[in-house]
């Protein structure tokens, strides 16, 4: 049997393993999918004990995206982003950004065309440096804010080589016009911090597109303030759904079933 999984600190809220073992049942793969509770200090000995363990695949969450890099061979759009969130294990621990294709994906379905908009993005981590250049290269201008601006700036100043970008301190927001508002922090997220919204509640205006990266829960506060001004709205489980089926896929080399995969991880959510 193949093994799988994901590595985070904190990780008991996943819905990953829910949603890998569903696909990997469908298409008859015998293997199993778990996660890894792997704090900061122990990133480097989780991956080198991963690789001698013969587990085939990994996921990386929050807070490994940026410094798995270190420990891997990046393909070339990750090293761009400068964070994964898979490790494919074989003769070398490639490094690839599932985040990119799941986010533009769960845009993209529900009818969001980015190109010539301006999107605020709130967080300065691994999600959101994937989705800024995502953003960038889908000619988007993008806007940063962060708690820690060094970070923002740093992202920001990053993004800039490929695209339009700059950053704005969470203070000055108000001021601000732009047409999607992205939460690419864990700001709303159970067991982190919910029934907290991430920005100032006078920066949702019912013009937005709002997309809240955080899933669990699926209505984040966010969310349901969003809907409540009439925004539109982009659910951050389609974002997981298709950074995990892209994962799947370049692990297996199978066509992933998403159908089956987004049931397992709706169901897994509201367990
Ligand atoms: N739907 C999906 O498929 C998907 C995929 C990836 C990520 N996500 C979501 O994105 C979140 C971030 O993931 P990540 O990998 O980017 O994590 P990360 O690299 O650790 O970055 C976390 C970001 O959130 C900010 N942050 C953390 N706690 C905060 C707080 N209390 N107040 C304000 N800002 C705070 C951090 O700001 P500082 O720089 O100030 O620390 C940083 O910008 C995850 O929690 C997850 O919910 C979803």
């Amino acid at each position: 049997m193949d093994c799988y999984g994901v590595i985070g600190y904190p990780i008991k809220h996943s819905v990953s393993p829910a949603m890998h073992n569903a696909a990997f049942k469908e298409l008859g793969i015998d293997a199993i999918y778990t996660t890894f509770e792997v704090k900061p200090e122990n990133l480097e000995t989780a991956i080198k004990g991963a690789k001698a363990l013969g587990i085939k695949g990994l996921n990386v969450t929050i807070p490994h995206k940026e410094n798995v890099i270190r420990f891997s061979k990046p393909d070339e759009i990750t090293s761009k982003i400068g964070a994964a969130n898979t490790l494919k294990f074989g003769e070398e621990i490639l490094a690839y950004n599932t985040d990119v294709y799941g986010a533009i994906k769960a845009l993209e379905d529900a009818g969001v065309s980015v190109s010539g908009k301006i999107v605020l993005i709130v967080g300065a981590g691994g999600a959101a440096r994937a989705i800024a250049f995502a953003l960038t290269e889908k000619k988007a201008t993008v806007i940063i804010t962060n708690r820690t601006e060094q970070r923002g700036l740093k992202l920001a100043q990053d993004v800039r080589k490929y695209g339009e970008c700059m950053f704005v301190p969470m203070k000055d927001l108000e001021k601000l016009d732009f047409d999607i508002l992205i939460n690419a922090t864990p700001v709303g997220m159970n067991n982190y911090m919910p029934g907290k919204l991430p920005v100032d509640e006078k920066i949702i205006r019912g013009d937005l597109i709002v997309f809240d990266t955080v899933y669990n829960p699926m209505e984040t506060p966010l969310i349901k303030l969003a809907k409540m001004r009439g925004c539109k709205i982009v659910y951050g489980i389609d974002m997981l759904v298709y950074q995990g089926a892209k994962s799947f896929e370049i692990w297996t080399g199978l066509t992933p079933p998403v159908n089956v995969m987004k049931r397992a991880a709706l169901e897994a959510l509201k367990r």
